[in-house]
């Protein structure tokens, strides 16, 4: 079986972090959140494909680097091609039944008992389902009580979501629903073209329910909130990486490799990426904090996030901003693109 991992897009809602870096490299507890994914991924899987665009070549260094036991083939779309368009452009390391995933998701779904549920229903396609109490950023989908799927909506308005069931972005899929797909030369999105499409087609579209924990990491107070949900998971006030020097205080709040946090500094509720230094009598709160900053004596730093190598003065209080001086590399679009929120 394959699986083709969604990594591309700009995660334009993760910026200034995703300037410098593909989203699915982020660090999750020191892990990068696209490691979460594979290593979710049932034995039976021999073929990864990484759906990349953005940012292609630090995915390669990163798979270059870290063996999963599995064939990983980095299949770089000329430009993105929405959420369906790379699938269908993955479809040639594609043999049989395969799986796509999100890569900005972490959760506990058994990926190997939705393919059984799946084979049981003699399902076309069976996605992964999680209920959440504001659905108008999510696709959304009607259901029959033995799990059939009679409606697919992309972020529909509230009032016309027809359940609370969202789709959580994991799917087992026949080959043939390729078919379904258009040979991508614009973007395609899987949610609002071709699942509905299916469905209306009448194929068997299953959904499968996660137990456990569902955490969407498209966002930056998704992103903190990851981190801390992980972190009590485990029992843990927080994390520190290798090589740090920490005199300050952490709670619930995640530290990269070679940090450096002076006396009488405090992070509540926040994230530190590698190679962050910072002075004396520093607040830092629900922010995160990117690679190789520098933070001078008695700043505050509050519900934001400052790009990678960034420096922010000592005294100065940072509140509710995202901080980037350098250019925008080029070619990042201003807005998001793919399935944004109609309103
Ligand atoms: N290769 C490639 N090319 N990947 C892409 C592209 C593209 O053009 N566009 C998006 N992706 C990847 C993203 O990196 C992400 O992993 C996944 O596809 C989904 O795209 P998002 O942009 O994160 O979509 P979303 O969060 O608005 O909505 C999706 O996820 C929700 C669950 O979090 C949809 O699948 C919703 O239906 C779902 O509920
Ligand atoms: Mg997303």
């Amino acid at each position: 079986m394959q699986a083709v991992i969604l990594a591309g897009g700009f995660g334009t809602r993760l910026k200034p972090l995703t300037y410098t870096r593909s989203k699915v490299l982020l660090p999750v507890l020191n892990k990068p959140m696209i490691a979460y994914i594979v290593e979710s991924l049932p034995e039976d899987v021999d073929r990864v494909i990484i759906a990349a665009n953005y940012k292609k070549e630090q995915l390669e260094e990163f798979f270059g680097k870290n063996d999963f036991g599995k064939e990983i083939v980095i299949n770089e779309e000329p430009k993105p091609l929405g959420t369906g368009g790379a699938v269908k452009f993955a479809e040639r390391y594609i043999d049989d039944r395969f799986l796509v995933m999100n890569s900005d998701i972490i959760s506990s779904l058994d990926v190997g008992d939705m393919v059984r549920f799946h084979t049981e229903k003699k399902a076309f396609v069976t996605i992964s389902l999680w209920p959440v109490e504001n659905v108008s950023e999510f696709g959304v989908v009607r259901i029959e009580s033995d799990g059939r799927i009679t409606q697919f909506v992309e972020k529909p308005k509230p009032e016309e979501a027809p359940s609370n069931l969202i789709n959580a972005g994991a799917y087992c899929m026949e080959r043939e629903s390729l078919d379904y797909i258009d040979n991508p030369d614009r973007l395609i999105s899987m949610e609002q073209e071709v699942f509905p499409r299916i469905i209306e087609d009448g194929r068997r579209f299953y959904g499968y329910r996660i137990e456990g924990f569902w955490i969407d990491v498209g966002r930056i107070n998704s992103y903190i909130e990851v981190n801390k949900i992980l972190l009590r998971r485990q029992g843990k006030r927080f994390l520190v990486g290798n090589n740090c020097e920490i005199e300050g205080e952490l709670q619930d709040s995640s530290v990269g490799n070679n940090v450096e946090i002076g006396k009488e500094s405090k992070a509540i509720s926040s994230v530190i990426l590698d190679n962050v230094k910072i002075g004396r009598d520093v607040q830092i709160e629900n922010s995160v904090i990117g690679e190789g900053c520098i933070i001078g004596d008695g700043a505050k730093i509050i519900n934001s996030v400052i790009g990678d190598e960034e420096e922010i003065g000592g005294g100065r209080i940072v509140k509710g901003e995202r901080v980037w001086t350098k250019p925008i590399p080029e070619g990042y679009p201003d807005k998001q693109i793919g399935n944004v929120v109609r309103v």
